[in-house]
């Protein structure tokens, strides 16, 4: 082991470089969590004052805790979008005008792919390249909340190349679908890590002697990204076996492995994940009538037949 904070952890630098190879980004950086990446790169894209672009499902907004405004004293431009997503046109709706002083100068463009809250959505990669070109032309930056970044890639047969000429920061989790214990990593150029470096500090999630959480998260990049379509099976299966039931009133379209529904009639989200919960299957109601199961490398065949088993019984 080394020390991490000195750069000097052999495992996370070759995390780092492999991860930032895969990518074609200059250099990347490896963070206890998704949060901390996340708001890592909107402090160094903004300077107080400056407004974030971001749809109103966003985790940055939706789920860390008000970091935007916390951490980077930023306020926030929301889209109404679709589940998740964001269209070039509604960007650039939302984009101050910078010779305006009543207005806050907008200065970042945050993406979410795939969309947590929007059911695993995934973007048309063609919409990045024309949101791309709306950031461009009034100089903003892009940043991706990459959580779920292979799960998209894998599922619309994408390259990660392609995404690294897309964004200047990709957040990319280790600790979800990829299965490891902890950890995420932000890529982008030289000098955007290098003050992320700093930041990463200022918030306390420089970590010593992390090479044992790099191990994993290096074997997860190697070993555990294309089995995701498992997971996108598993997903669209127990989807169409909820999909029968009188109560699920709405299933979001399966994209990847997220299923969410929306929940009336016999139960709420929370009385369903309740009688899930008497049958050690674990769902979260997120919100009064939605309930949101997700699926991952530690979901078995066997655990897929019986999660059926019980929807069927209901
Ligand atoms: C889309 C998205 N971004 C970021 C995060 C944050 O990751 P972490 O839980 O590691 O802070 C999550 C976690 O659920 C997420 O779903």
């Amino acid at each position: 082991m080394g020390d991490d904070v000195f750069v000097e952890d052999p495992t996370v630098n070759e995390l780092e470089a492999l991860c930032a190879n895969m990518f074609g980004m200059e250099a990347a950086i490896f963070c206890p969590s998704g949060t901390m990446t996340n708001q890592i790169a909107i402090k160094c894209h903004t300077q107080p004052g400056d407004e974030v672009v971001c749809e109103k499902l966003s985790h940055i907004y939706q789920y860390e805790g008000g970091g935007i405004a916390f951490n980077a004293g930023c306020s926030v431009r929301l889209i109404d979008g679709d589940r998740g997503r964001v269209t070039a046109q509604q960007v650039a709706e939302s984009v101050n005008n910078k010779g305006d002083v009543h207005k806050a100068q907008t200065s970042l463009v945050s993406l979410e792919n795939t969309g947590n809250r929007g059911g695993g959505s995934c973007y048309e990669f063609g919409e990045f390249v024309a949101i791309k070109q709306i950031c461009e032309q009034h100089g903003l930056a892009l940043h991706l909340d990459g959580a779920r970044i292979f799960n998209a890639i894998v599922a619309k047969n994408e390259s990660p190349l392609g995404y690294g000429q897309m964004f200047d920061s990709i957040s990319v989790c280790l600790s979800k679908g990829l299965g490891t214990p902890v950890g995420s990593v932000l890529l982008g150029t030289k000098a955007f890590i290098a003050k992320a470096r700093r930041i990463r500090k200022v918030f306390g999630g420089g970590m010593r002697q992390a090479g044992y959480l790099a191990a994993a998260g290096i074997y997860a990049l190697n070993n555990n990204v294309n089995r995701l379509a498992e997971d996108h099976a598993n997903a669209q299966a127990i989807g169409q076996a909820l999909a029968k039931k009188d109560f699920a009133l709405e299933l979001l379209p399966v994209e990847t492995n997220i299923v969410i529904c929306t929940i009336g009639g016999r139960y709420t989200a929370a009385t369903l994940a309740a009688e899930f919960k008497k049958h050690d299957i674990l769902a979260i109601a997120i919100a009064p009538t939605q309930i949101r199961l997700v699926l991952h490398l530690d979901v078995t065949p066997v655990m897929v037949e019986k999660v059926m088993a019980v929807i069927a019984e209901l």
